[in-house]
């Protein structure tokens, strides 16, 4: 499937319908795409490749365009999700230079064994004529690794962007049309692996906008004709100001952490904060990052097991740390038969800044005083809620 973005630019990536996990981890309900983009000039460059198990794909697209020569292949950043094909396409096209900055030059030396005489390396500001197009190289670092680029075509005012901006969606939509469908994956996306990120993605908004966009072209999902949607969303999810929403991840083996976690919902939602309340068992890691986005409280709810806290817990604890997300204020609470650690041992794994409140362990299911503690719990984090601005 080819798609044209403006005369002369085509997307030649690949659509990759039903991929169920990114690195091992990250689902992806909707699949995803690894666009490349084709600028046809009197010099040919080609704007990022493809995972390389979908070489054939991509180069089916390219030989559609009946193209016999690439001059420039142009890598905004070394995940093989979009230079895994760059062995390939030097196979094929001998002649080619991989167009790229310095730290992703030795990355793609050391991931894919790429010799260094491919390489023609780029630095901010620095452009490249095509004929009558012209790329200019802007440095969009830690979206989400420290090389990332990325590459602005200034006739057609094209700016291509690699992960940022990006979607895990598959879709025959050259452009983003449904814009409910985009906005929640594109918030995924950003929740699963831009949102460390946050103080980086602010600068490097302000450098695009440096420039008159009309298109924004991610290396995944639709592009954005419409810049900016996509722009004012992650300003939205940049925002350092949470919600007022509590997000509880919960896990319950025989169900007192399940009771606790029960009246700790009704406590916050009759205390008028909005509540979240995932299920660390059944929920999708996804959705689960999407609320880290915007809660301004964590509440990580345990059953003890083995003396310490239940595994998926603890999951969830490493991912909050992995994240960094915005929210201010923490709590930990859960049950216990005859003994253990859970607390403890969740308290120092957290190693995010955040304000831990008082945690509350139970013994076996909870009795009046311990709904009574939660209550106060619920007052406590009402009042925390209170002291602070919200977006
Ligand atoms: Fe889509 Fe960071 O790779």
């Amino acid at each position: 499937m080819i798609r044209k973005i403006v005369d002369g630019v085509y997307n030649v990536g690949v659509v990759d319908w039903d991929r169920v996990l990114f690195d091992e981890i990250v689902p992806l309900p909707q699949g995803t795409s690894y666009n490349a983009y084709l600028i046809m000039d009197e010099k040919i460059a080609l704007v990022d490749t493809a995972e390389p198990y979908k070489w054939d794909e991509l180069k089916r697209n390219i030989e559609e365009l009946g193209i016999e020569k690439i001059d420039y292949i142009i890598s905004n950043h070394a995940e093989q999700d979009h230079s895994g094909c760059l062995p390939f396409l030097l196979g094929e096209f001998p002649e080619a230079k991989i167009v790229t900055n310095e730290k992703c030059k030795q990355f793609e030396m050391d991931l894919l064994h790429i010799p260094e005489e491919k390489f023609m390396v780029v630095k901010e500001g620095d452009v490249l004529s095509l004929g009558n197009k012209t790329l200019e190289f802007i440095m969009t670092p830690w979206v989400h690794w420290p090389e990332t680029m990325s590459t602005y075509l200034r006739e057609d005012k094209i700016m291509f962007t690699c992960d940022f901006f990006g979607s895990h969606v598959a879709t025959s939509h050259t452009f983003a049309r449904d814009y409910d469908r985009i906005y929640h994956e594109a918030k995924r996306y950003y929740a699963e692996i831009m949102m460390p990120f946050r103080s980086f993605i602010e600068r490097n908004i302000k450098k695009i906008e440096s420039k008159e966009v009309k298109i924004i072209a991610p290396s995944h999902g639709p592009a954005y004709d419409d810049p900016s949607y996509i722009i004012n969303a992650y300003k939205e999810w940049i925002d350092a100001r949470p919600r007022n929403l509590a997000l509880i991840a919960f896990v319950s083996m025989h169900g007192s952490t399940r009771k606790m976690v029960d009246h700790l919902i009704d406590a916050l939602t009759s205390r008028g904060i909005e509540v979240r309340a995932r299920n660390l068992i059944t929920t999708n890691l996804g959705e689960l990052a999407m609320d880290l986005v915007d809660a301004a409280t964590i509440i990580i709810a345990t059953p003890t097991m083995l003396a310490g806290p239940h595994p998926a817990a603890v999951s969830a604890t490493y991912l909050i740390n992995a994240l960094r997300p915005k929210a201010r204020f923490a709590a930990i609470i859960g049950s216990y038969g005859w003994g253990g650690r859970a607390v403890d041992i969740l308290k120092s794994i957290i190693s995010v800044k955040i304000e831990l409140l008082e945690p509350l362990l139970i013994k076996g299911l909870p009795s009046n005083e311990d709904y009574k503690a939660l209550d106060e719990l619920a007052e406590e984090i009402k009042k925390k809620h209170d002291s602070i601005e919200f977006q």
